[in-house]
């Protein structure tokens, strides 16, 4: 099952928590057969802020975004599942949602670039996977289980 196993971060953003999406979002990946195996409803302060988004350091939206993404709560996860971090950009959408297609989380919940609901991690970045899952989270709060739903989702999974 290695192939089903590929691990991705994903993070609802201020906006999106409050406007109440983290059900709806969370049950997109559900749906879609991904497989949840971490979670956390946390703030992040300066600091976090300024180590998730470094790349973005000295560009002229860097201190608006800390701010905003520092402005409340966010909840962040982990999802499983084969070709899950292009997978879940797909769902994603573009950067700015104006230019996310309908059907996409950004295409159905945002319409402003510095208020987009959601992050994931850049498949066209190679590490940002791993430096992003290890920032939020330690490797024991993942949960081990296996998914039912995944011998359903999967030809090659078995019963
Ligand atoms: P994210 O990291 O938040 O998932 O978004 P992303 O990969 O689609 O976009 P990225 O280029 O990493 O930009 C990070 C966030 O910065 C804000 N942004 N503002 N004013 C601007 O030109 C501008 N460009 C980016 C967006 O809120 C974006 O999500
Ligand atoms: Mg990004």
């Amino acid at each position: 099952m290695s192939h089903h196993d590929e691990r991705t971060f994903v993070m609802i953003k201020p906006d999106g928590v409050q406007r109440g999406l983290i059900g709806e979002i969370v049950s997109r990946f559900e749906d879609r057969g991904l497989k949840l195996v971490g979670g956390k409803f946390i703030r992040m302060d300066e600091a976090l802020a300024h180590e998730h988004y470094g790349e973005h350091e000295g560009k002229p939206f860097f201190d608006g975004l800390v701010e905003f993404i520092t402005s409340g709560p966010v909840f962040a996860m982990v999802w499983e599942g084969a070709d899950a971090t292009r997978q879940v950009r797909a769902m994603v959408g573009e950067t700015d949602p104006a230019d996310s297609a309908p059907g996409t989380i950004r295409g159905d919940f945002g319409l402003d670039l510095g208020h987009n609901v959601i992050h994931a991690s850049d498949h066209e970045d190679e590490g940002a996977n791993d430096r992003e899952i290890d920032l939020f989270f330690d490797e024991d709060e993942f949960v081990d289980y296996d998914l039912d739903a995944a011998a359903w989702v999967y030809e090659d999974e078995t019963h």
